[in-house]
């Protein structure tokens, strides 16, 4: 990778960029370091990508982005979950922008085209008395050709959807500028929810919420201001869930 290529234009959210060739974990660096607010850590594979709910992120060298942002927002801890559903948007923004293939977010933060997933995010609060550290870490799949059997059914690349090699420098600058921009939205208090709703899959969808190997189905209605899916049960009842605790799949296919 070479990082003069993306030259972010972003002041606030990628101002100072670090590259790794192999890191463990760009989020695990990023959380126990003491880097500043603002700092984008990149790395060209890694040998312990962490996906959400304790999953493994495959990380084949030089084929996929592994990026993440260090921000330290003055806003309240509980309100930095929400960063993800920011990034989140700003990915699919971005993706769409960039190449004719229809972009979609899945509840709270995949990134799904063409019914597979090309993208994941994993944000992690570090929260100390002093700050509130939010971890944003994306992954995306972009030149990958192929992908292990118990995933080529769920998860596909920029290339296999394009058949076309990409430029990653290009896909980072892309979405660190709209990234930053939605950030500095999000921070003085713009609604974003309902952009975010537009793009969601889920959204007046079966779904099937898992919790603690419990499988609750219902209907997916909405979010609320605190970025947690709305979902309305078979007897009518709606309840709110929280990204962090349930994880939720489409009653036909991935979505
Ligand atoms: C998921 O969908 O389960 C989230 C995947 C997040 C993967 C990215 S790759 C860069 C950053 N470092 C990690 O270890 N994980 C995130």
């Amino acid at each position: 990778m070479d990082i003069k290529k993306i030259k972010s234009d972003s002041s606030v959210i990628a101002r100072n960029i670090i590259y790794f060739e192999n890191i463990d974990s760009t989020n695990s660096v990023a959380k126990t370091k003491p880097y500043e607010n603002g700092t984008l850590i990149i790395a060209d594979t890694q040998s312990n990508g962490k996906g959400r709910m304790g999953r493994e992120w495959i990380s084949e060298k030089n084929s996929g982005i592994y990026m993440t942002y260090v921000l330290i927002p003055e806003i309240p801890a509980e309100r930095i979950n929400i960063l993800t559903l920011v990034a989140g948007l700003s990915v699919c923004e971005a993706l769409n922008k960039m190449y004719p293939v229809s972009f979609k977010i899945k509840w709270p933060n995949d990134i799904v085209a063409e019914g597979k997933k090309v993208c994941g995010i994993l944000t992690e609060g570090v929260i100390s008395q002093t700050e509130s550290k939010a971890i944003v870490g994306i992954g995306i799949n972009v030149n990958n050709r192929c992908f292990p059997d118990d995933l080529k059914q769920k998860a596909t690349s920029l290339y296999l959807l394009t058949e076309q090699i990409s430029e990653r420098e290009k896909i980072i600058h892309k979405i660190s500028d709209i990234f930053e921009k939605n950030y500095l939205d999000f921070l003085s208090g713009k609604p974003f929810m309902e952009k975010y709703e537009k793009l969601c899959v889920n959204i007046n969808q079966e779904i099937a919420a898992i919790k603690d190997n419990t499988e609750i189905r219902a209907t997916a209605i909405g979010l609320t201001d605190a970025g947690e899916l709305i979902i309305k049960k078979e007897d009518g009842t709606t309840l709110n869930i929280n990204s962090g605790e349930v994880s939720v799949r489409g009653i036909y296919g991935y979505y």
